[in-house]
């Protein structure tokens, strides 16, 4: 059966309800998965700044609210009663939803606030320049592999795999093991999906969560003994002072560390060659002039995201621009619709990565005081990949872009696999 926005919230709408939703989404369609960017368009043109999903639930899908309400401290977090709404209040009680609860992407200021100054004094640490240069040896070392075959997965072989190496050398966990947990990975963040997850698929994330407990934690002790420079052993450092972290705290965010970096990334390395192979005429003009990667990056992250979802609660009731948001509404930003927002970006359909500085930033990071804390390292991984496997693979081709399948998820977006050749 297919699932429905209306899936998410058993509250029925009573028939005076003063908003109804205008349009049907089926999210789970083939067609929407493929391209939700025709419905996002219409929900942009017909659903006023706040777009009614059902009672208690709002869908944002233009730029300027969305980009206001991400920075507006009347909205914040509150995980556990959206997912005692979804599932029932005995599920928000399972260990699974406690860990992901101590995520500083799901806290409000200020246990937020104390928690990212600790993670990002430990995250910062690394410059540029490093940073640049572990991306550039992992990328070297996939494309050494993937060379002499000559055709290759690319999700497969170097989108997954190369934030997984960056992130996994901050760590400093073993590469190996970093890339054998890519089916706990992908288990997990389906707790960030909208629609509620199937009881097979809330068992899968409820084991991966367990698991990567059980590998963090012994880790974590050995750092405790034997500090070094990697980010769990400045994470413990950090946190030595009067702003003491807690064991699960600390386990909770490099799990979040461990999972924001490369799932992210990883996808949105796939829709960025996507789009490139799209438009070769885009793709030429990179070619051409290698100074325009900056750009061609944020264009790219801003025609198709890998993020399309945040989500905020009403912290207290809020009339926001005429309409009434009850204390504990949940709105959902779509960072992908306001993205295409023609209001701010002209020809806002189009992929140019020619398109001016002076254009606003996508929201595809986010906002606020969530703002993403891997951008730096998000645009320095995708400059570098996009560099090195057009400048090291001659005539790289996409093999067949009218059959691909995108992974059946609405908050994550990004491709199953993207098939490549090349000349060896
Ligand atoms: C293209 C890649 C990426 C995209 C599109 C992305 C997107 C986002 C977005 C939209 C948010 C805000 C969510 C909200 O407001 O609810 C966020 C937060 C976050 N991201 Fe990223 N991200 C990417 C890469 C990374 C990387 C590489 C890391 C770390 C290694 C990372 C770590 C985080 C963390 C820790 C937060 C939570 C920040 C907070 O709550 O203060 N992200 N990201």
């Amino acid at each position: 059966m297919p699932m429905s926005l209306c899936t998410l919230n058993s509250r029925p709408w009573k028939p005076d309800h003063p908003y109804s939703p205008v349009l049907p989404i089926d999210l789970t369609s083939p067609a929407f998965i493929a391209d939700p960017y025709p419905a996002y368009r219409q929900l942009r043109q017909t659903g006023g700044p706040l777009y009614p999903l059902m009672p208690g639930l709002w869908l944002v899908t233009r730029y300027a609210p969305a980009d206001a309400l991400l920075r507006d401290a009347r909205f914040g977090k509150d995980y556990l009663s959206s997912v005692a709404r979804r599932y029932g209040p005995e599920q928000a009680r399972h260990p699974l939803f406690a860990t992901v609860n101590r995520f500083m992407l799901l806290m409000n200021p200020p246990a937020h606030t104390r928690l990212r100054a600790l993670v990002s004094k430990a995250f910062g640490i690394k410059q540029a320049g490093e940073l640049r240069q572990l991306a550039r040896r992992a990328c070297d070392r996939l494309i050494e592999d993937i060379y002499p075959t000559g055709r290759a997965d690319l999700v497969a072989a170097f989108a997954y795999p190369l934030p997984v190496a960056v992130i996994a050398a901050l760590l400093n966990v073993p590469l190996h093991e970093a890339l054998s947990f890519q089916p706990q990975s992908q288990a997990l963040v389906k707790v960030f999906e909208l629609a509620p997850l199937s009881a097979a698929d809330l068992q899968a994330a409820a084991d991966a969560a367990e698991m990567f407990e059980a590998y963090f934690r012994p880790l974590l002790a050995e750092r405790r003994r034997q500090p070094g420079q990697d980010l769990a052993s400045l994470l413990l450092k950090a946190a030595e002072g009067e702003d003491r972290l807690s064991e699960d705290e600390i386990i909770a965010n490099i799990l979040l560390l461990f999972l924001a970096g490369h799932e992210t990334t990883a996808n949105m390395i796939g829709n960025a060659l996507l789009a490139l192979f799209q438009h070769p005429q885009q793709l030429a003009l990179l070619r051409a002039d290698w100074t325009l990667l900056p750009q061609a990056v944020n264009e790219c992250l801003r025609y198709d995201s890998s993020v399309h979802l945040a989500a905020r609660v009403a912290l207290q009731d809020v009339v926001w621009e005429g309409v009434e948001v009850a204390r504990g509404d949940t709105v959902y930003i779509n960072l992908g619709a306001a993205n295409r927002d023609p209001a701010v970006f002209s020809d806002a359909e189009t992929f140019d990565i020619l398109r001016p500085d002076a254009a606003p930033k996508p929201l595809s990071f986010g906002g606020g005081v969530h703002y993403c804390l891997g951008a730096r390292l998000a645009r320095i991984e995708l400059e570098t990949a996009l560099a090195a496997l057009l400048q090291r693979l001659p005539e790289l081709q996409p093999e067949d872009l009218t059959s691909l399948r995108r992974r059946p998820t609405n908050t994550v977006r990004g491709l199953e696999s993207l098939w490549v050749t090349w000349q060896t």
